[in-house]
């Protein structure tokens, strides 16, 4: 029987209080759980789900509650991850048994079988945008420094690059430089992200990044430099990653191959302005 290492990513699920009076597109709630209950039909099962943060709508106690009724039914683990839309002291007190690397930041290492996953806190408190700073980059070199035989994911919710859509990426990322020059001297076989609310990949510092679709809404693919701020409601869903040995014999070096899908289990709707108001 091959060997298989299959992670699912859910990110940007922006999880509601089902009591909110807030203008919402969609029923971020019920997306999630239509995910959660595909991830779980999956064959061969999942191993783990890596929810690459915004995981709460606006980081509010009732909205936890709810991201851990909805995630309740997954038969696999969840690694979570802290967005710019979370509380981060709450999100972690909702996952106590989670390997967080210390009190101040939302990082965690954690292997799922043969595969090493490096989840790294990139919120810059209060604000939408990144921030990795001198100690978050010291803690990621060491723990990418660490012997390890099998491949490495990093995980973090902003993408270290930028997406060509401009009032997403006015957030900026303070540190990415540093960051780029901490990755490259590392072997990393696929940086996994959230935060832009469509599927999107770049190469960024010899390794590919890989966005994945929020269960929530996306953002209007829209490149022009006066684009308006427009959702959309594509269809959602989630990534697949399938990890196994290797055995390409004609490629040096390919030690694992790690293939993306993208599940999706909802339908979509036109791009529309939303009031922004609220
Ligand atoms: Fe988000
Ligand atoms: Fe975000």
């Amino acid at each position: 029987m091959r060997e298989l290492t299959l992670l699912a990513q859910l990110t940007d699920t922006h999880v509601t209080d089902p009591a909110t009076t807030e203008v919402l597109y969609a029923d971020h709630n019920g997306r999630l759980a239509a995910a959660v209950a595909s991830i779980n039909t999956e064959s061969p099962r999942v191993d783990a789900v890596i929810a690459t943060g915004d995981l709460a709508q606006w980081g509010a106690p009732r909205e936890y509650e709810e991201l851990i009724e909805l995630l309740a039914p997954l038969s696999a683990p969840v690694l979570p991850l802290s967005g710019n839309h979370d509380e981060g002291k709450r999100l972690r007190s909702c996952f106590p048994d989670h390997p967080w690397a210390d009190a101040e930041h939302s990082s965690w290492v954690t292997n799922v079988g043969k595969v090493r996953i490096v989840g790294l806190d990139s919120t810059r408190a209060g604000e939408s945008g990144a921030e990795l700073d001198a100690e978050r980059l010291e803690w990621l070199d060491v723990a990418l420094s660490a012997d390890h035989a099998g491949p490495t994911l990093l995980a973090m919710h902003h993408p270290p690059f930028k997406s060509g859509i401009d009032w997403m990426d006015e957030g900026g990322f303070v540190g990415l430089d540093s960051f780029i020059e901490v990755i490259s001297a590392h072997r990393i076989d696929r940086i996994l992200c959230g935060h832009l609310h469509r599927p999107m990949t770049a190469v960024v510092g010899g390794h590919l990044a890989e966005v994945g679709p929020s269960t929530a809404v996306h953002v209007e693919l829209d490149l022009a430099t006066d684009a308006p701020r427009r959702v959309i409601l594509d269809p959602i869903g989630y990534r697949l990653l399938a990890v196994s040995p290797d055995d390409t014999e004609h490629v040096e070096d390919a030690r694992w191959n790690i293939v993306g899908h993208t599940r999706y289990v909802d339908t979509g709707r036109a791009a529309f302005e939303p009031d922004w108001s609220n």
